[in-house]
């Protein structure tokens, strides 16, 4: 049996990935190995804040590990709130507040092209893998619907006519850049010797 750390304290996002995975790979958490303190996420880009993480398991509880990062890229503002898009309007955190500064900051321009991406890296056998996947869409003038978190209330994937807060989680799930780069790390998980 080989323990993967999955750099995370949320079991709902534990047990998806783990019903996925062969059952030679058992996922812990990060309650599990005792890590209880901010893991440091310092970088200038999503894919080394994922390494960061991953990295810092390894480095600290000598585990086997993978960690994610997620940001909003929006075209007309150069990328931004990118790294930043968990504290946009600042460290309290406020997705509704992170929402209208995104609106605000968008409200001259006419291009509202934006996307999404997750990068998951995995610390494996002393080998770092990437898996990247991305969500292209756009950001619409106001929020529209309640479910999910961030700025899903915002955010319309290309090619639907609802943002991803008025879509199940199933549908989102299935055309999210979270949903896809999880995929390729499973993937990979399934057709590769541990
Ligand atoms: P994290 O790296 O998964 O913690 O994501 C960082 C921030 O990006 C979150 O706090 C949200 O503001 C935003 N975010 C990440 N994933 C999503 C999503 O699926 N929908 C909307 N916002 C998201």
């Amino acid at each position: 049996m080989t323990k993967l750390v999955f750099a995370t304290n949320n079991l709902n996002k534990i047990k998806e990935v783990q019903a996925l995975l062969p059952s030679n790979i058992k996922l812990l958490s990060l309650k599990d190995i005792g890590c209880f303190e901010d893991i440091p996420e310092t970088q200038s880009t999503i894919e080394g804040n994922a390494r960061q993480k991953s990295d810092y398991i390894k480095a600290n509880y000598n585990y086997d590990c993978f960690a994610d990062d997620t940001g909003l890229e929006v075209e007309a503002l150069s990328g931004a709130p990118g790294v930043f898009s968990a504290r946009y309007a600042g460290d309290h955190r406020n997705d509704g507040d992170n929402m209208d500064k995104l609106l605000l900051n968008l409200n001259q321009h006419e291009n509202r092209k934006a996307q999404f991406k997750t990068v998951i890296a995995l610390h494996l056998n002393n080998q770092t893998h990437i898996f990247t996947g991305i969500c292209k869409g756009e950001i619409i003038n106001n929020k529209l619907g309640s479910k999910g978190f961030g700025y899903d209330p915002v955010f319309k994937p290309k090619g639907y006519d609802q943002t991803f807060a008025q879509m199940d989680l199933g549908t989102k799930n299935k055309i999210s850049h979270r949903g896809k780069a999880i995929s390729q790390l499973i993937t990979f998980l399934n057709t590769t010797t541990i």
